[in-house]
């Protein structure tokens, strides 16, 4: 399934940023929701880590809108980071890259902010579970963790009918029928959850504050908080 996957990126790597307005209808609302649930001041010095950042799309719009802030981008798709460090190139050492498997754990450091964009859900349930554990574990107290991400109907009829719907709006944003192919055929690797599925899984893990902010037919953005640490531990 890991090679499978990363085949599906490496193949459509350069054609990849030219389609995403077209493939994700409700693109600026998606982002920008997930862009704006990061609680740091425009000038506030923070290191966030991007698990299955691709070519950067995400990481590009958090630093420019948090010019201080550090980023790691962890992928394990080489394709996809080469492009991803010619976009991020003018950012010099602001940035740093990890190419690896996010389903072996994140990385030893912590950081104040984990997010993920459209990449989780290409994880089965028990790796989605076992990583929003391991996500936990990284970040500092009162870090947060904020995922975009596909998901799956509630029942396979909720289901269909969402993904008949997005399709229709992808070709009313007149997507090139060879880049819906492609996404098609990537998203034959998907493994999407309910929303309900994935807020149960944050909380279990530990994350206080869990909600989905969002959500547009296939797309949802989520977030949590690691508690903050009081005298008593973590509260
Ligand atoms: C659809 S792209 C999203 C890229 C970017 N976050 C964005 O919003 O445009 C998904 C990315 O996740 C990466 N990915 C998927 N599963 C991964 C895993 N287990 N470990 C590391 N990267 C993974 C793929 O290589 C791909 O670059």
């Amino acid at each position: 399934m890991t090679q499978a996957v990363r085949k599906a990126f490496a193949t459509g790597a350069d054609g990849y940023d030219r389609a995403r307005r077209k493939l994700v209808p409700c693109f600026d609302e998606f982002y920008r929701t997930a862009l704006e649930l990061l609680p740091f001041e425009r000038a506030a010095r923070f290191e966030v880590l991007e698990l299955g950042a691709g070519t950067g799309l995400f990481s590009a719009m958090i630093a420019e809108a948090f010019p201080k802030a550090q980023l790691t981008l962890f992928d394990f798709t080489p394709e996809m980071l080469t492009i991803a460090r010619q976009r991020l190139k003018p950012l010099g050492r602001r940035v740093r890259y990890v190419s690896a498997d996010f389903a072996a754990g994140a990385t030893g450091r912590t950081y104040d902010a984990v997010v993920s964009a459209l990449a989780i859900h290409h994880l089965p349930d028990s790796g989605k579970r076992h990583l929003f554990a391991d996500i936990w574990k990284h970040l500092t107290p009162k870090g947060v963790f904020i995922n975009a991400d596909q998901v799956a109907g509630e029942s396979p009829a909720v289901d269909r009918r969402a993904r008949e719907v997005w399709m229709r709006r992808a070709r009313e944003m007149k997507v090139a029928e060879r880049d819906l192919a492609a996404a098609l055929e990537r998203m034959k690797q998907d493994l999407p959850a309910t929303v309900g599925q994935q807020l149960a899984w944050m909380r279990e893990a530990g994350f206080v504050d869990v909600a989905c902010v969002y959500r547009n037919l296939i797309f949802a953005v989520f977030s949590g908080t690691r508690p903050g640490l009081s005298q008593d531990g973590f509260r």
